[in-house]
């Protein structure tokens, strides 16, 4: 669907010094090649009937692994000071799968991008399992075989992708990979990633590494009314979606009633998952509207939240949407990270927003630029508003498999043609690169 949104003609604030601007990706989506390596949870979930709406999976994706050179050429072409992709554990655990990633590395540090690699975005080796606590062992062991290989190339390194999506989606709602309906049985699936975070931050530290974050997806919770019923809801939602993956992180702590359901020594835990990080990542894309259960189901962008929770979605009007249909709201990101601020204070380290996108279709892509424009301005006004905030990350270079949705939704700034695989900058790719240039102009 179209928007009516149009990005400002007025160039873009001027960002400080050595802010950091990127592009992200992630193995799964792009990579192909998935004979060279061992199947994820995410493989075993696309076979299954009816699970990804265009009956697709990603064995072919954008076929990255082979088209690597061309891609870095995209990177530099562009401008980007850093490149955030995943690293594939199945691929690392099978023979040669870290020669894969010597090779990126290596031809982004000659291309003059910085390798910014995310240690799990979700497809884990299918023969593991988060609800078991070994697998945050097993997670730090394949970390420190990482950073022996990649450490003296890779100085930034990001521990987990969203752990709350993975857990909420692919364990308690299953309309992700592994595709478990556990609801608020899957709990011990968000403590053993958190686990498996610090035990990676540790490992990392101890090869060398001096600049961990990770990235976790936040959005501003608004009630749906001022009633005490859908305030208390959307309260609720906020400790899951803002709280649950952040306060034990920053605080050391679980919010109030949840440390309980956790399994094992949680307090023991919670000082290794409390390991100090050097920034934390944010992935922004919209606020949710929250209320009240409504004694149904409630849909938010193509996410069933089952009746018998606690909290319903409700639809966001009066904002352009995206092609998702997720609504277009840049002061929502100032609104987030001021939050942040605010409940964290001195706790939260430097922010960097490691993801920010859009889907859309076509190649003269104005809805994006001005997507991409209204939130560069929305997190000038964070910084202005004094949030250290030190990077910006672009979702996605390349149009690419998206989950569930499979092949439908194109977030790139670059089309990628399904049948030849062939690369096209879009006018969202050109916009950047004019915008960064403006920048270094100072
Ligand atoms: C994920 C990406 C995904 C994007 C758009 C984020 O939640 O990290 O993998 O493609 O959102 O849905």
């Amino acid at each position: 669907m179209a928007t009516d949104a149009a990005a400002s003609s007025a160039p873009l604030p001027r960002f400080p010094d050595g802010f950091l601007w990127g592009v992200s990706t992630s193995a799964h989506q792009i990579e192909g090649a998935a004979d060279e390596r061992e199947p994820s949870v995410w493989d075993v979930f696309s076979a299954g009937p009816g699970r990804i709406k265009d009956g697709s999976t990603a064995a072919v994706a954008c076929d990255h692994v082979r088209r690597h050179r061309e891609d870095v050429a995209l990177l530099a072409g562009l401008g980007v000071d850093a490149y955030r992709f995943s690293v594939s554990w199945p691929r690392v655990a099978s023979p040669g799968g870290l020669d894969f990633y010597d090779r990126l590395v290596d031809d982004l540090c000659a291309a003059g991008v910085r390798p910014v690699p995310t240690l799990f975005h979700w497809d884990l080796p299918a023969r593991l399992d988060w609800r078991e606590r070994d697998t945050a062992a097993r997670f730090a062991r394949y970390v420190s075989q990482v950073a022996g290989r990649l450490g003296d190339r890779v100085t930034k390194w990001i521990t987990l992708n969203e752990p709350a999506e993975h857990t909420l989606l692919g364990h308690a709602l299953g309309v992700h990979a592994p595709g478990e309906r556990l609801l608020f049985d899957a709990l011990p699936v968000a403590h053993h990633q958190l686990l498996a975070h610090g035990l990676a931050v540790r490992a990392l530290r101890a090869a060398g590494a001096r600049d961990i974050g990770i990235a976790n997806s936040h959005g501003p919770t608004w009630p749906a009314s001022r009633e005490a019923d859908d305030v208390a809801a959307a309260d609720f939602y906020d400790t899951l979606l803002n709280r649950l993956f952040a306060d034990p992180l920053l605080l050391g702590h679980y919010p109030a009633g949840l440390g309980e359901l956790m399994p094992g020594d949680v307090e023991a835990d919670l000082e290794i998952i409390a390991e100090p990080l050097d920034w934390y990542g944010i992935n922004y894309y919209a606020p949710a509207r929250v209320g009240a259960p409504q004694g149904d189901e409630s849909d938010h962008g193509g996410v069933r939240i089952p009746a018998g929770m606690p909290f319903s979605l409700r639809g966001i009007e009066g904002y352009p949407v995206t092609d998702f249909g997720w609504p277009v709201v840049p002061e929502g990101l100032t609104e987030l990270l001021t939050g942040f601020r605010d409940r964290y204070g001195d706790r939260l380290p430097p922010v960097v927003v490691t993801e920010n996108g859009c889907s859309y279709e076509g190649l003269d892509d104005q809805d994006r630029i001005a997507y991409l424009d209204g939130h560069l301005r929305a997190l000038h006004r964070a910084l202005e508003a004094g949030v250290d905030v030190r990077g910006y990350f672009v979702w996605s270079l390349l149009d690419n498999w998206e989950w569930a949705e499979g092949y439908a939704r194109r977030f790139g700034l670059v089309h990628v043609d399904r049948t030849t695989l062939e690369r096209t900058p879009k006018a969202s790719y050109a916009w950047l690169r004019g915008a960064l240039r403006e920048q270094r102009r100072g």
